[in-house]
């Protein structure tokens, strides 16, 4: 532990503008470049990554920073926030940047046409048969917004490629679905779209959340948000905001840690922060620095191609990807010094397809309290110590608002553990049904060196705070049942059209799905909208999970409830019983998924069912956030009112 965790500072706005109504709206424009990092400790080489930042501030002390993960955008309630996302992966020369990892063509991906892609050869980007080596597609989807157009929702299939020298003019430099959302955008905003940029527009009418970007690029989000772009996107205030929980002594608001970073803090940032945003992601190195992702099914399982018969382009695509150590805010081993006090934490778990469980228990003394997840605060607060062994489970894409209590830990050098397993998680209790992770590597997420405090704790005790309350959904209209199916199958596919499923030995494709007459029919994401919720309409999603492993289901535009979760009927050999029938066994969700969330995990061999109001039209997607997942089919599109396809 030699590095200081890095604790973001804020995005700089660029401007305040005028919205058509006459309401301000913090506007920022927001490149994703390429740059080196010191991710591993010093001493040790640098890492080639892509972070975002921003490129113009309308203050003197704005920060000009890239970073992976980059800079926070601090967003107050009810003010619309308004990005303009430019894809700069150029060179100085103004050419293109090609991917720092190993593209498949073999899956449906944005494929940019006139690139090396699938079974086709297209120049000029042909140097290494069966390799991309074109210019990088880029969307950000902005992971919790609620309520944001379908223009400004980062659509997979509404990518666009830097406005590089060296694109011939016959290449395709968007996705199928960019001219519908940028002609949409215009009309509703005035928006400027042109190449290599899109102007996105958010509400922030939600709750007061931690929600957080990314790319979102159809079929390769998993490896350009290894390469780097995400951040938090922190949104504060309105009716249910922190000046809305109160102390229950005093009926008072109550008073809790801070402050966070602000703006035009320095970078690194050398004051005393009592909230921090710990984005925490795993990673694996090359020894010379940069960043390892397999480039091979060999990876995975040792079976090696090619997998699809009559081709010369091999799948290299895995289902999953566990990296080999762990990385907070763009450190690996990074060291946090805190005071005897208290702290309000902010974990985001952004790794590729690791179920984190969060281990405070080699902390003595430590007093750990969940308030919120990633819809806001929770009904009431949760004793992460007494009721949960000092456990937090995160799956891929969940975060928690956290007060962690050092108050009466004695001074000394602890380590955040983790004790999530090093492969897919199907539930369970660690060291029983899983072995945790490494404990010399991937066990270890944090050192925190807690030291005496400096002045008083003002703030109000944990047990003692009353959240704002939750307004319950109204009585749903329709129950949609939904699958998570397993196939042996992987597919090749142009753009818009559905794959070809071929059965393989090797490495399995997960799937989504509706239920059918209790049968999972399996449906990829190129298969017409089966699902359509009536604008303004309340729905329960029940999501039917009839593989081995828990997946985080993700949803966009709406924040919903976790209503439940029952066990399916299993046959002779453990397996999910087709037709699906439901057992009776019925649990409530986790005290730490009250309130309102985005992401839900769906445990093996049980229906996990979400409630949630559909009120704006549009075409938006749900998926499984293991980005693996979601890139290889486990992701389809949804449309809010009438169907446009
Ligand atoms: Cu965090 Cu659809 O994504
Ligand atoms: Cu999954």
């Amino acid at each position: 532990y030699r590095t200081p965790l890095l604790i973001p500072p804020v995005m700089p706005r660029a401007g305040v503008l005028t919205s058509p109504g006459g309401k301000p709206v913090d506007y920022y424009e927001i490149s994703m470049r390429q740059l080196s990092q010191q991710i591993l400790p010093e001493g040790m080489p640098a890492t080639t990554v892509w972070g975002y930042g921003a490129v113009k501030s309308e203050s003197r002390r704005g920060l000009l920073i890239h970073h992976a993960p980059s800079l926070t955008i601090e967003a107050k309630w009810g003010r619309p926030v308004r990005v303009k996302w430019i894809n700069d992966l150029l060179d100085e020369q103004g050419r293109y940047l090609p991917h720092l990892l190993p593209v498949d063509p073999t899956l449906h991906w944005a494929n940019p046409p006139g690139g090396t892609a699938g079974r086709d050869e297209r120049p000029p980007f042909t140097e290494t048969p069966g390799r991309y080596t074109g210019p990088v597609p880029m969307v950000t989807h902005v992971h919790g917004s609620v309520g944001v157009g379908d223009e400004s929702d980062g659509y997979p299939e509404a990518w666009y490629l830097p406005a590089a020298t060296d694109i011939p003019d016959d290449y395709a430099t968007k996705g199928t679905w960019y001219d519908f959302f940028a002609g949409k955008a215009s009309a509703s905003f005035g928006a400027t779209w042109g190449p290599g940029y899109a102007t996105f527009q958010y509400p922030n009418t939600q709750r007061e959340s931690t929600i957080w970007y990314h790319d979102h690029t159809l079929g390769m989000t998993r490896l350009n948000v290894y390469a780097g772009p995400a951040g938090f996107f922190l949104i504060r205030g309105g009716p249910a905001g922190d000046r809305a929980v109160l102390d229950v002594r005093t009926g008072k608001p109550a008073v809790l840690p801070g402050p966070a970073p602000r703006d035009g803090d320095s970078f690194p940032p050398n004051k005393t922060y009592y909230e921090i945003p710990l984005a925490v992601q795993d990673r694996s190195f090359n020894t010379d620095g940069s960043l390892f992702y397999p480039d091979t099914r060999e990876f995975f399982d040792g079976v090696t191609g090619p997998y699809i018969p009559d081709s010369e382009f091999s799948p290299i695509w895995n289902p999953e990807f566990f990296g080999n150590m762990i990385m907070v805010n763009g450190n690996t081993w990074p060291f946090q010094v805190v005071e005897q006090r208290r702290y309000r934490l902010r974990f985001l778990n952004g790794c590729q397809s690791r179920f984190l469980i969060l281990d405070f228990s080699d902390i003595p003394g430590v007093d750990v309290w969940q308030i919120g997840n990633e819809g806001g605060f929770l009904a009431a607060p949760v004793n992460l110590t007494a009721g949960y062994d000092n456990h937090l489970l995160l799956g891929p894409a969940e975060r928690a608002d956290v007060i962690v209590d050092f108050t009466n830990v004695p001074v000394g050098s602890y380590v955040l553990g983790n004790i999530g397993p090093d492969e897919p998680f199907g539930g369970g209790i660690p060291g029983e049904d899983f072995e945790p992770s490494d404990p010399e590597s991937t066990g270890q997420v944090l050192e925190l060196r807690v030291r005496p405090a400096v002045a008083p704790d003002p703030t109000t005790p944990p047990q003692y705070l009353v959240l704002p309350a939750i307004t319950p959904l109204p009585p749903a209209s329709t129950t949609r049942p939904l699958a998570m199916i397993e196939k042996s199958a992987v597919g090749a596919g142009e753009e818009g059209e559905p794959p070809e499923p071929i059965e393989i030995e090797g490495p399995v494709e997960a799937q989504l799905g509706n239920v059918i007459d209790r049968l999972p029919v399996s449906r990829p994401w190129a298969h017409e909208i089966t699902d359509n919720p009536t604008r303004g309409s309340t729905e329960v999603w029940e999501f039917y999970n009839t593989t081995a492993d828990a997946h985080p289901m993700h949803v966009h535009e709406v924040a919903f409830q976790v209503v439940d979760r029952e066990e399916l009927v299993l046959d002779e050999e453990g397996e999910v019983a087709l037709p699906l029938r439901l057992s009776g066994s019925v649990t409530p969700p986790e005290a730490g998924e009250s309130g309102f969330k985005d992401t839900v995990i769906a445990y093996p061999g049980q229906v996990t069912r979400l409630k949630a109001q559909f009120n704006n039209a549009g075409q938006f997607v749900w998926h499984c956030h293991i980005v693996e997942h979601e890139d290889n089919e486990m992701m389809r599109p949804y449309r809010i009112g009438p169907r446009q396809d």
